[in-house]
């Protein structure tokens, strides 16, 4: 009997240690949740050109993160020095403490430049700024789209009535694009060429207004727009 009483407090520190080991089990368990967390990405902000073809980026900082003053300038000047080179693919990445520039043409591997006024090195353009295979391919693109234009501008199909633009406008004449954009009392408001030109659909064609991004608008746009090549632009001239 005596014995019995004496393991009591034996069987106590037994069964505290077994708690203590399973709260222990419970903790490492949670730890190993922490560990498999995914690591953190480097932070970056990308800010790309109007062309999509030019691309910085800015480590240090997070996408939609305003920049300091200085670091927007920095990166808005970078980007128009890469926009001179048109054709090109280029990203440039800016690290967040050294004053190297990382940059990477049509998908090479980056290369370092002190100052960005190395970057025709790397590009080695030579004397011309673009090549004869690229100059053939725009006229041939251009060529295309005024041809396009000029056909449906003595096509009647862009209307209901058999009228065609060429029938009033012969040779795209009194069309006047130069003098665009500019107050039309028609519309009671300042007018885009393209709104003239669907102004013209809806009332003597009798035809359904052409979307902004219409290969069309573009085409008819591109056709008139030609036929005034060298003409000094007026804006709002009547
Ligand atoms: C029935 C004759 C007629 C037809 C057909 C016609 N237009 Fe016109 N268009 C006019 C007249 C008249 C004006 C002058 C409106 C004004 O400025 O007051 C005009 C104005 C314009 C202008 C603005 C000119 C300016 O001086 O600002 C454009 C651009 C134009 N037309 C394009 C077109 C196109 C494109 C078509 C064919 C889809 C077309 N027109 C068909 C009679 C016509």
């Amino acid at each position: 009997m005596k014995i019995a009483y004496n393991v009591f407090p034996f069987l106590f520190v037994v069964l505290l240690f077994i708690m203590n080991s399973a709260n222990a089990e419970h903790n490492a368990i949670n730890d190993t949740d922490v560990v498999i967390q995914p690591p953190q990405e480097k932070t970056v902000q990308i800010v790309t050109a109007c062309d999509g073809r030019k691309k910085v980026i800015v480590e240090g900082y997070y996408e939609g993160e305003v920049m300091p003053v200085e670091k927007s300038r920095q990166v808005a000047q970078l980007l128009m020095s890469l926009m001179e080179f048109c054709e090109e693919e280029i990203t440039a990445k800016l690290p967040e403490s050294e004053r190297t520039i990382y940059v990477s043409v049509n998908g090479l591997p980056f290369e370092s430049v002190r100052d960005i006024e190395e970057l025709p090195l790397i590009l080695a353009h030579g004397d011309k700024p673009h090549t004869e295979r690229q100059q053939r391919i725009w006229k041939a693109e251009m060529d295309r789209i005024i041809g396009e234009g000029y056909r449906l501008f003595h096509d009647p199909s862009l209307g209901k009535n058999g009228i065609s633009c060429d029938m009033c406008h012969p040779d795209a004449s009194n069309t006047h694009p130069e003098t665009y954009p500019k107050f039309q009392t028609q519309t009671g408001k300042v007018a885009l060429l393209r709104d003239m030109i669907n102004w013209c659909i809806q009332n003597p064609l009798e035809g359904n207004v052409l979307a902004d991004d219409d290969q069309r608008m573009k085409a008819l746009e591109s056709y008139i727009i030609s036929t005034r090549a060298g003409k000094i632009l007026v804006p709002g001239k009547h």
